[in-house]
């Protein structure tokens, strides 16, 4: 059995070649650039005839990614690929999960139908599950999800004395929760309004006396512009606590969210590489080769 041939779209630092490894895959070989008018130019240069082919892009910026994406997917299959699978260890477009007003997209089943469209398997990395139980409710094509919690536990072990967790609202609760139970850690969840994309309030609960000289952790699933972190570290701060460390699953860092927070008094920034980033200290490639296996087992 020939091995999967593994294409990437986008820089994913040394998450490829690690991932590739991990897997068994062959490196698959395509040129993707842009005219100078913008559209996507796209060139499978591996013969994929009769093979199990699959990209890994992860989906930051996805409107960026996603015409080449579908081209580079769709000509997989025309040149003869058996089959395509997506590893999008950042899935973009989780959060738009309902008409919040009048006449907006649902963008997350939208985007869900298109992606469902053009592969065959998805493999990712703890999307963004709100009012959706699962990903099967929006996705109709076979899916893996990694989780990252086991991962950031014991990052948090290793690197952290006398630590207390600290999720930003009650939606983080259930892995925050997680998290904390694995690193044998307390854990405290703050209650957050968002009034826009930018503006956000988080409030801090009595805390209780214990936690007064341990080192906060504050964890959340996504930094995007960073204001939800700002403002628990503002909460955190005028409470007295320590600088805290943010660890955050994926750091998409918008409008260089990464400085703002240091300067905002973060001790340190970490993520996993599901986006690449100088703050990535947390590697995918074992567990989502582990997700892939499931769903492609003649290459484990
Ligand atoms: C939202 O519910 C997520 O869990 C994150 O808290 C949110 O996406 C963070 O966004 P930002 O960094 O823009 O505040």
């Amino acid at each position: 059995m020939q091995p999967l041939l593994l294409f990437t779209l986008g820089d994913h630092g040394k998450l490829e070649p690690t991932l590739r490894a991990a897997v068994g895959a062959e490196a698959g070989r395509c040129e993707v650039r842009h005219f100078p008018d913008g559209e996507s130019y796209v060139r499978v240069l591996s013969d994929c005839r009769s093979r199990r082919a699959a990209i890994l892009c992860t989906l930051r910026r996805p409107d960026e990614r996603f015409l080449p994406l579908l081209f580079l997917a769709a000509t997989l299959r025309e040149l003869g690929a058996q089959s395509v699978g997506l590893i999008a260890p950042y899935l973009g477009y989780m959060r738009q999960d309902k008409r919040f007003h009048d006449g907006e997209a649902v963008s997350s089943r939208l985007f869900a139908r298109q992606l469902s469209a053009a592969f065959d398997w998805l493999v990712t990395v703890d999307p963004h599950l709100h009012r959706y139980a699962s990903l099967d409710e929006i996705y109709t094509i076979p899916n893996r999800v990694v989780h990252a919690a086991p991962l950031l536990a014991r990052w948090i072990r290793d690197h952290i004395d006398n630590p207390v967790l600290i999720g930003p609202d009650s939606e983080s609760e259930q892995w925050v929760g997680a998290v904390a139970a694995a690193a044998g850690a307390p854990f405290q969840v703050l209650e957050k309004i968002r009034r826009g994309d930018r503006d956000v309030s988080v409030s801090l609960p009595l805390l209780p006396e214990k936690i007064a000289g341990a080192t906060p952790v504050l964890v959340d699933d996504i930094i995007a512009s960073g204001h939800t972190m700002l403002e628990t570290i503002a909460q955190l701060r005028a409470a007295g606590l320590a600088a805290p460390v943010c660890i955050g699953v994926h750091g998409l860092f918008a409008d260089e969210a990464d400085a703002r927070l240091l300067a905002a008094g973060a001790a340190r920034l970490v993520t996993t590489d599901s986006v690449v980033h100088p703050t990535n200290a947390i590697g995918l490639a074992h567990v989502l080769a582990a997700a892939i296996a499931e769903l492609e087992p003649a290459h484990a």
